[in-house]
């Protein structure tokens, strides 16, 4: 047992004095609903993105839900998706009734882009790539694949809101993007998501489907849901966002301290001219689970991110017999350790000190 045994939280929300303040503003406005501070954060977070439109919704797997209404996916249609990521992105698919196409994953722990072209079929109908922890994927193959077969780019950014790709923010280079505002993310309106783009036709059908499909008043020309989001939460959002570039940078700097003081841990490797936001601090060692155990019995809280392939869950099974031998190395190799706003440097010590004397 250590001295001074601490308790590290892998998380905590970002909520600040000026969050509190923002949702008191909108309590006492007596306009709680869909409303200005709504439309507000979405003006806000598309200029910060360099989209054109934003529509805020009430989480980030609502957003995938849209994005694939918005481009009319139909049952049996195929949608690629990377072989180790939440559970959400695959289950967006199966909500359309369509069919998970997996693909195994490369060193940046995102889809290797060598491997998309050989499951492309006549019924592929999407590629949906994430960036994991905000590791930024190689939009560059990704958009050449999108084009040469005319199949779009859907980017669920749940996890790369702050990342960029050469200079480019990330949650813009789909036809399609998707976030989540969910209490761990770095953004955060404790549950929420945004979907962007720059086509003003699907985004006027992307605003429709999150409010049951209303296309003018009562009148509902696609099948949508109540995915709207309150005030309430347009009103953290604008709070949140207005200090994002500090949020950001004081992130950059723990994950460097990080990288520059473990030993003898892997980091996913990243891409050159990339930026990542670090939504998700990854190591990789070969003693995962003894190594997990040891943090945790000495207070430090982690996250398996993820625990299996995606396609090894439940639901997905049927879809595919394959191994797909990266993912399924790196789940078990994997560990996402705290990192958040409040964390302090003699909690990362004691973070790197724990793992350093492990030995892994
Ligand atoms: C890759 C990915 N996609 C989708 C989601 C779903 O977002 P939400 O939890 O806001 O529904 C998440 C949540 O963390 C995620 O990590």
């Amino acid at each position: 047992m250590l001295i001074n045994h601490m308790k590290i939280p892998w998380s905590i929300p970002n909520i600040e004095e000026e969050d509190k303040k923002a949702v008191k503003r909108v309590l006492d406005s007596e306009w709680y609903s869909m409303g200005k501070e709504v439309k507000n954060f979405e003006e806000k977070t598309a200029s910060y993105l360099g989209i054109n439109h934003a529509v805020g919704v009430n989480n980030g797997t609502s957003a995938l839900d849209i994005a694939l209404k918005c481009i009319n996916l139909k049952r049996d249609d195929e949608v690629i998706i990377p072989a180790l990521t939440y559970i959400a992105t695959g289950n967006a698919v199966l909500y359309n009734c369509a069919k998970p196409v997996f693909t195994d994953i490369d060193d940046t722990l995102n889809i290797d882009t060598s491997l998309i072209e050989e499951n492309i079929t006549d019924k592929t109908k999407a590629i949906i790539n994430i960036d994991l922890g905000g590791n930024v994927s190689n939009y560059d193959n990704l958009l050449k694949i999108s084009k040469k077969y005319n199949v779009p780019l859907i980017v669920d950014g749940a996890q790369s809101f702050g990342s960029e790709y050469k200079g480019v923010k990330c949650c813009t280079h789909g036809l399609i993007n998707t976030t989540s505002f969910h209490a761990a993310k770095i953004i955060t309106t404790i549950e929420g998501g945004m979907v962007f783009t720059n086509d003003k036709e699907l985004f006027l059908k992307a605003q429709a489907i999150r409010n049951q499909g209303e296309s003018s008043k009562y009148i509902h020309g696609y099948l949508g849901n109540n995915y709207r989001m309150t005030d309430l939460i347009g009103a953290i959002g604008n709070s949140q966002i207005s200090r994002f570039n500090n949020t950001l940078k004081q992130r950059r700097q723990m994950a460097n301290y990080y990288k520059e003081n473990l030993k003898n841990v892997e980091f996913p490797k990243e891409l050159p001219d990339t930026e990542n936001c670090y939504f998700f601090f990854l190591i990789i060692v070969k003693n995962r689970n003894k190594l997990n155990q040891h943090l945790n019995k000495e207070g430090i809280d982690t996250r398996i991110t993820y625990p299996m392939p995606i396609n090894e869950q439940k639901q997905f099974k049927k879809y595919s017999n394959k191994t797909f031998e990266n993912a399924k190395k790196t789940s078990e190799s994997i560990i996402s350790i705290p990192i958040y706003h409040s964390i302090s440097q003699k909690e990362q010590d004691y973070i790197v000190n724990a793992i350093n004397k492990f030995g892994v």
